[in-house]
């Protein structure tokens, strides 16, 4: 399924067979120009940018990199192939085929589920616009605008279903979702993480290291569905996604790196004291995990949810590789062990997996969270430090779900309000921190040169040197 070029529109979905669909997109398709131009990345419009763009669906050599201008970047729709007799993997209609078409009893809450997903990706090209005045090198200029034309194209993507599926309703929403915009007082990106802002570049690496993350699991779990082009057109995103997180992960880690270097170089005892050599503390990287771990984990909803069981049982949403669990995935049996809040007291609730599925996918987001958490140590361990990195407990800073009601330090123990107040600046970032970060943020465009506070990567993009010229500016 090659992917065509010559139309306005690069698709893989017969789009000029369409002509209504095809024209429907063609309207939307400078409304989005205009959204970009105003709200995408500030200042960089009218420079060449070495990006990849997708030129097939393939899992091998899908990618093809050149200097675009990013408003000429070819925003496209792209589905992955589709699998030959795929059926219904689970829940009341499992064993039957897919469904090409949104069943009328679900229309509502599939495109529910398609406008949540749709408007966080054009929310974080909206948080992160400003990023670009302060590159700590060429090379993560570039990713940052990889990043952002991505989820251009997220949007994209989730447009095409709504345009394609849900007749008008769709397309209200597809115009809706650029006249909400992050942070905006009177209308708001739909989730919380998604209006706050994103100030400085260690909150874009934590940012794409847990929210994309987040954003994975969701996608994984969408891939699932029985409503084939939505699981389609997920599966295809993910491939892009992991970029994403590759560029939080490295980011963070080079962060790492290159504070362990400075405190091997100067001799450093006491973490805090990295600072007076231009890196970040470790202190602070942990606070600014703690911030971004808890505000993802918001990201995936109460612990107890009979939404998520009907998303389930309709066939709409499955769990994290769905089809490779073995159990009879109705789950009606199934019992599942997690953490609440109850009478102000911590508990372990046995109960339904059907109910539970949220927090079973907060689990495993979990659990994928804290492998990067390790590796992050390790940089710390080979450099002989004695510093350790940590996930805070899921109870810590939440505000969704049973441990909203209450104040947990990181470590999970339940404290007092008055306990909470007196720490919190020990637990998250304070703006004494933003400050500091934020004094570090200086623009490095010479190729190849790196801030003071970030380590170099490991090896540059697509093969070419740390030191290619990744953006143009002139
Ligand atoms: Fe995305
Ligand atoms: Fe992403």
């Amino acid at each position: 399924m090659s992917i065509d070029y010559s139309q306005r529109i690069p698709n893989n979905v017969n789009l000029s067979d369409n002509k209504r669909l095809q024209r429907a997109l063609e309207a939307w398709q400078p409304r989005y120009i205009d959204w970009w131009r105003e709200l995408g990345p500030d200042g960089y419009q009218d420079i060449d940018v070495y990006l990849r763009t997708a030129v097939s669906v393939d899992t091998g050599g899908w990618a093809h990199f050149d200097y675009v201008k990013m408003p000429d970047y070819r925003w496209g729709i792209f589905l992955a192939e589709p699998e030959q007799d795929r059926q219904i993997g689970f829940g009341e209609h499992k064993g039957k085929p897919v469904w090409q078409d949104v069943p009328g009893e679900y229309r509502s809450t599939l495109r529910r589920l398609i406008v949540t997903q749709g408007d966080t990706e054009p929310a974080s090209v909206e948080q992160q616009r400003l990023l670009g005045k302060t590159c700590p090198s060429m090379y993560d200029l570039r990713n940052l605008f990889q990043v952002n034309v991505e989820e251009g194209r997220h949007l994209w993507a989730m447009v095409y279903l709504l345009d394609a599926h849900f007749g008008r309703d769709g397309r209200e929403e597809a115009e809706e979702m650029l006249d909400r915009h992050s942070g905006d007082p009177d209308k708001p990106r739909i989730l919380g993480a998604f209006n706050e802002a994103t100030p400085d570049w260690l909150s874009f690496y934590m940012f794409t290291y847990f929210t994309d993350r987040d954003g994975k699991y969701q996608l994984a779990s969408l891939a699932e569905s029985a409503f084939d082009p939505l699981s389609r057109t997920c599966r295809f995103m993910l491939t892009e996604e992991a970029h994403h997180m590759f560029v939080g992960e490295t980011g963070v880690g080079r962060v790492v790196r290159r504070t362990c270097e400075l405190m091997k170089e100067h001799d450093l005892d006491d973490p805090a004291d990295v600072r007076e050599h231009g890196g970040i503390d470790f202190g602070t990287l942990q606070r600014y995990i703690n911030f971004h771990y808890s505000v993802s984990a918001d990201l995936f909803g109460s612990e107890i949810s009979t939404n998520a069981a009907n998303y389930y049982t309709a066939g709409l949403k499955g769990r994290y590789h769905e089809t490779r669990i073995d159990d009879d995935h109705l789950l009606a049996e199934n019992e599942f062990e997690l953490q609440s809040f109850e009478d102000r007291r911590r508990v372990v609730l046995r109960t339904s997996e059907l109910t539970a599925l949220n927090q079973r996918l907060r689990d495993d987001f979990t659990k994928d969270c804290q492998r990067g958490l390790d590796r992050w140590n390790k940089i710390i361990e080979e450099h002989d430090l004695d510093y350790e990195l940590r996930l805070p407990d899921q109870a810590f800073h939440r505000q969704i779900g049973a441990f909203s009601e209450g104040c947990f330090t990181p470590e999970g123990t339940l404290v007092s309000d008055s306990i909470w107040r007196q720490n919190k600046d020990s637990w998250l970032p304070t703006e004494e921190d933003f400050a500091f970060v934020a004094s570090l943020m200086k623009p490095v465009t010479e190729p190849g040169k790196m801030a003071n506070w970030i380590a170099p990567p490991a090896r540059g993009i697509n093969g070419n040197p740390v030191d290619f010229e990744y953006v143009r500016l002139a």
